[in-house]
């Protein structure tokens, strides 16, 4: 069990029955940090059995994105950049989203801004390996949000590849973001791998509706890095056209800068 405890939050284990009833008794995700105890059943969500129509949005987001792409283009802007770009132009408030490597929490943090409204319907789901990684995600929301916006947010000691088993039942997310390496500041032992990046993408695959996308930030600078990123290419180009439109983005004379890839599920 994970010591990481502080008043306002709440800790689940997350095959709760009545909270996670899809959730195995054997590959049970280890611990969930919660910051609310509402159900987590109320919200915006599609069941698979929905149908949802694209919803990339034409502003206001896109003229941030403009600039965002140029500035990207020109050296002054960073890839993390372009990937909020590119999900604000997909994610709408009331939205579920899920954050597979949370991290020091700065796109969970992102991705709550998107979704969050008063209608508090949103959620973010946002995963790490590292009790550490979470510590500093919660801290990082503790001082950036209100504590409606708070609530949105529900926090797992787990592995992405995982990620269906701290969803609701039959529920379907707009945005599976992954932004893979090691923790910045944290153990580089600690890294993402090549094996469970793709059980990841496959579980992601799985649970984007129609109008939603997989976003992928790869790291190649580090050994296995380019291993990863040619798992991540070779997964996103067996994809089929009609379902999906998958793209890189990757800076030619930096080879060691990350590469940006977004998977846009029709
Ligand atoms: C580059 S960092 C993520 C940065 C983060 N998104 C942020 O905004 O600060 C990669 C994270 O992936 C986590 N990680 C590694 N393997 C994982 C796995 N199989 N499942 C979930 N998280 C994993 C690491 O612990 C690390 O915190």
């Amino acid at each position: 069990m994970s010591k990481i405890l502080t008043p306002i939050s709440t800790i689940f284990f997350a095959h709760k029955p009545s909270l996670f009833p899809t959730i195995s008794p054997f590959i049970n995700p280890k611990i969930i940090f919660k910051f609310t105890t509402k159900s987590i059943n109320n919200h915006n969500l599609i069941t698979r059995a929905q149908t949802q129509s694209p919803i990339v949005n034409d502003s206001p987001t896109l003229p941030d994105l403009e600039d965002v792409m140029l500035g990207y283009m020109f050296g002054k802007k960073k890839a993390t950049q372009i990937a909020h770009s590119v999900w604000k132009c997909v994610v709408q408030k009331g939205d579920a989203v899920i954050d597979a490597t949370c991290g020091n929490g700065y796109d969970t943090l992102a991705m709550l801004k998107m979704v969050a409204d008063r209608s508090q319907k949103g959620r973010v789901y946002a995963l790490d390996l590292q009790d550490v990684a979470l510590q500093n995600t919660r801290s990082l929301l503790d001082e950036s949000l209100d504590d409606n916006e708070k609530e949105l947010a529900e926090l797992f000691a787990t592995c992405h590849s995982k990620m269906e088993e701290v969803l609701p039942r039959n529920i379907t997310v707009r945005l599976v973001a992954f932004n893979l390496g090691y923790l910045p500041g944290g153990d580089k032992t600690m890294i993402t791998k090549s094996e469970t990046t793709l059980l990841g993408l496959e579980a992601a695959e799985r649970v984007v509706a129609p109008g939603g996308l997989i976003s992928l930030l790869v790291y190649v600078g580090h050994p296995g890095g380019r291993e990863e990123f040619e798992t991540v290419q070779a997964f996103a180009s067996r994809l089929p056209v009609d379902k999906w439109s998958c793209c890189k983005l990757e800076m030619l004379n930096k080879p060691l800068a990350p590469i940006i890839v977004f998977l846009f599920k029709r």
